[in-house]
């Protein structure tokens, strides 16, 4: 009797020697140890790996019905294929959701060029009424009945799920798309000119004559800065305007980047542009400031010329960033 009851406390006392172990091993609420152990390597890519969660869950939308992925989509280089994106309730936003690949390297984001940080940025889809329509409050209560994402937040950050963990985690993952392994960029490095087709090197010269180069600046084609086109028509969207209030900035849009343009048509602020070759075509005719000039061209030379720069952007395209969205 006396060994069976031996052996049952035995028992017990192993299991919460255990179960304590696995709580510091696996659990954030021991501080002393599971924090520490982390080297900060492995707390970013866990941190990364939070983001990636959070940017494919559904609960992040008001009636869960759309995640961050439904208007950035991994295969169209984080675009969504619509002119304007879908938010609950089919709600149409206004304008054209784009790439996130390279965001890494961004200094403005959004087509008025005013948000400077990804985590702020974060907060924009979450609440606007348009796209995910939730309340960063409510979002918080709801994702901590989740318990592997409370428990991964202390364990990761050191504090309960809040807004400041949900903005970060998502900056976290953002930060790892990049896709900077196109042809281009193989051309580039090594200059190396039989890695690019005729027409795409004459492309390319054709680019850098045009002085496209002067907006869409390497290394993502793109300065992040606003400004107005000749393709600016502007009834519904103000452009920077909006947030900067001058004149100046009236249609005025941050220049998108040209990286993997194959993959993320529409094109322009309201995604009103399904042809690239058009696009092309009628941009080129656009200054800096946006006024019209429209100078006295050789019609053939032109279209020869727009297309040998759209032949030029088909070696930006660079999937390889897909490997990690199986
Ligand atoms: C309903 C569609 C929709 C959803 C959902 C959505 N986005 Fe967006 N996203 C857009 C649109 C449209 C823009 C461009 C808005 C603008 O310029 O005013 C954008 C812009 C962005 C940008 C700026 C990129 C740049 O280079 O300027 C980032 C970053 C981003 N979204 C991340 C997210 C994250 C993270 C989530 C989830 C929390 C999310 N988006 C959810 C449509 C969406
Ligand atoms: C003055 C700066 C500027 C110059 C110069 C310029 N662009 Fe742009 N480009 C922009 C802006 C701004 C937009 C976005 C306009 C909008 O959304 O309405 C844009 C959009 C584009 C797009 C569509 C991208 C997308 O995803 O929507 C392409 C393609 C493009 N430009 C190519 C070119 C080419 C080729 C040249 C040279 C012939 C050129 N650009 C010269 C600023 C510029």
């Amino acid at each position: 009797m006396q060994r069976t009851l031996n052996k049952y406390c035995f028992f017990i006392f192993a299991s919460i020697v255990i179960f304590v172990f696995l709580r510091c091993s696996g659990s954030a609420s021991c501080d002393s140890c599971s924090i520490k152990e982390l080297t900060q390597e492995e707390k970013q890519e866990l941190q990364a790996a939070l983001g990636r969660n959070f940017f494919f869950d559904k609960r992040f939308s008001k009636d869960n019905s759309i995640s961050c992925s439904s208007c950035h989509v991994p295969e169209k280089a984080f675009t969504d294929g619509k002119s304007l994106s879908l938010g609950v309730g089919e709600r149409v936003g206004f304008r054209n959701a784009p790439t996130l690949l390279n965001v890494r390297d961004a200094s403005t984001f959004m087509f008025d060029a005013e948000i400077t940080s990804l985590e702020q940025q974060a907060i924009v889809p979450i609440q606007d009424h348009a796209e995910m329509d939730m309340r960063m409050g409510d979002l918080v209560e709801k994702l901590n009945k989740d318990v592997h994402y409370v428990d991964a937040a202390f364990r990761l950050y050191g504090q309960p799920l809040d807004a400041y963990v949900i903005t970060r985690a998502l900056a976290a993952f953002e930060q790892t798309l990049i896709s900077v392994d196109s042809r281009f960029d193989q051309f580039y490095a090594s200059q190396d000119s039989s890695v690019l087709n005729a027409n795409e090197l004459a492309g390319w010269e054709v680019f850098k004559k045009l002085d496209c180069i002067s907006c869409h600046q390497l290394p993502h084609f793109t300065d992040y800065k606003a400004h107005t086109t000749q393709m600016s028509f502007y009834e519904n969207d103000l452009g920077r305007f909006r947030v900067s209030g001058q004149s100046k900035d009236v249609g005025a849009f941050r220049t998108p980047s040209l990286r993997n343009i194959e993959l993320t048509a529409p094109y322009k602020h309201d995604g009103s542009e399904f042809d690239l070759t058009r696009l092309v075509s009628l941009h080129r005719f656009g200054n800096k400031d946006g006024t019209i000039a429209i100078p006295k061209v050789d019609y053939e030379r032109l279209q020869n010329e727009t297309e040998l720069i759209v032949s030029f952007l088909g070696s930006l395209t660079d999937t390889s960033y897909l490997t990690a969205f199986p």
